[in-house]
């Protein structure tokens, strides 16, 4: 009878005990990334390795890459998943990355806005992510956006895959090689199985001011390490409930150098921004005034 009753309480025991599970990465905390959303798109076309090129020169951290997958499993850097190919709008899951390539994506962009002048927007060409990490490999950061995950199936294993085939998943301090971020929670899990090392960034967008319910946090830091946020909705109180539970903020997309700078009061841990070029001069001024 002893026995039965040793074993029992032994089986509760057991029942509530937390199970072993893996936590996100640890990062540091302190630092403002300069994160050059699609390269430095406010002077050039983005998602052009020009584009990427100029980010890093500017002093981007990382260089932001939104990926679709084509009909032949490329990942290819765009942001849309329609693409217009001799005058026609096709999905870019129904053409390959040979079709693709035939489109000029320096057309699309609004010359008036050119603060840098370019030799040739007929130049630029539409990438994939092989070409972009065998261009950089592991000189610059990257931070990943899958868009529409659902529609492409297989683009977290692709993506994993690549990286590893790149060697872009070791760390030398809390530094990340590269970020993962995505509007969608279950592809950005099943990531996180697939290999935990990688920090994920959940993305929202918020209609009003930002704001997480206790049940959406605890969720959130199973498996990210932080949140990508529209610059809008970000407040300080959402700054601070995030850094509670050890999320890092880093709202998009922010080209406003008083922006900026509001945020950086507000304590966010980076931005995106299409002129790396302004991030980078008010981070500096900031850390000779600190
Ligand atoms: O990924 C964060 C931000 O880039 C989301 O906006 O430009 O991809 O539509 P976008
Ligand atoms: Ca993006």
């Amino acid at each position: 009878m002893k026995k039965i009753v040793l074993l029992t309480i032994l089986l509760f025991i057991s029942s509530c005990s937390p199970r072993p599970s893996i936590e996100p990465p640890p990062l540091p905390k302190n630092d403002f990334l300069i994160i050059a959303h699609r390269g430095a798109s406010a002077y050039t076309t983005g998602h052009t390795l020009t584009a990427y090129e100029m980010a890093v020169q500017m002093g981007a951290d990382y260089i932001e890459i939104d990926l679709q997958m084509t009909k032949d499993g490329k990942l290819v850097a765009l942001h849309d998943s329609i693409v217009t190919l001799h005058d026609v709008q096709q999905a870019v899951a129904d053409v390959t990355f040979n079709e693709i390539q035939l489109h000029s994506p320096g057309s699309a962009f609004e010359k008036d806005h050119l603060a840098y002048t370019l030799p040739n927007f007929d130049d630029l060409r539409i990438v994939d992510l092989e070409e972009i990490l065998h261009h950089f490999g592991d000189s610059v950061n990257y931070y990943i956006e899958m868009k529409s995950p659902e529609v492409y199936p297989g683009i977290e294993e692709e993506l994993v895959r690549q990286l590893q085939n790149y060697n872009l998943l070791y760390r030398d301090d809390l530094t990340p090689k590269v970020f993962i971020q995505s509007f969608d929670e279950t592809s950005l899990k099943e990531i996180f199985a697939m290999e935990p090392s990688i920090p994920l960034i959940k993305l929202y967008k918020f209609k009003k001011n930002a704001h997480l319910s206790k049940k959406e946090l605890r969720d959130l830091t199973q498996y990210a390490s932080g949140v990508g946020v529209n610059e809008d909705a970000v407040t300080g109180k959402f700054v601070d409930s995030m850094h509670h539970v050890g999320m890092l903020v880093h709202p998009y997309t922010v080209n406003d150098e008083e922006k900026i700078r509001n945020l950086m009061e507000l304590g966010v841990n980076g931005i995106f921004t299409d002129r790396p070029d302004v991030a980078f001069r008010i981070k500096k001024e900031k850390s000779n005034m600190d």
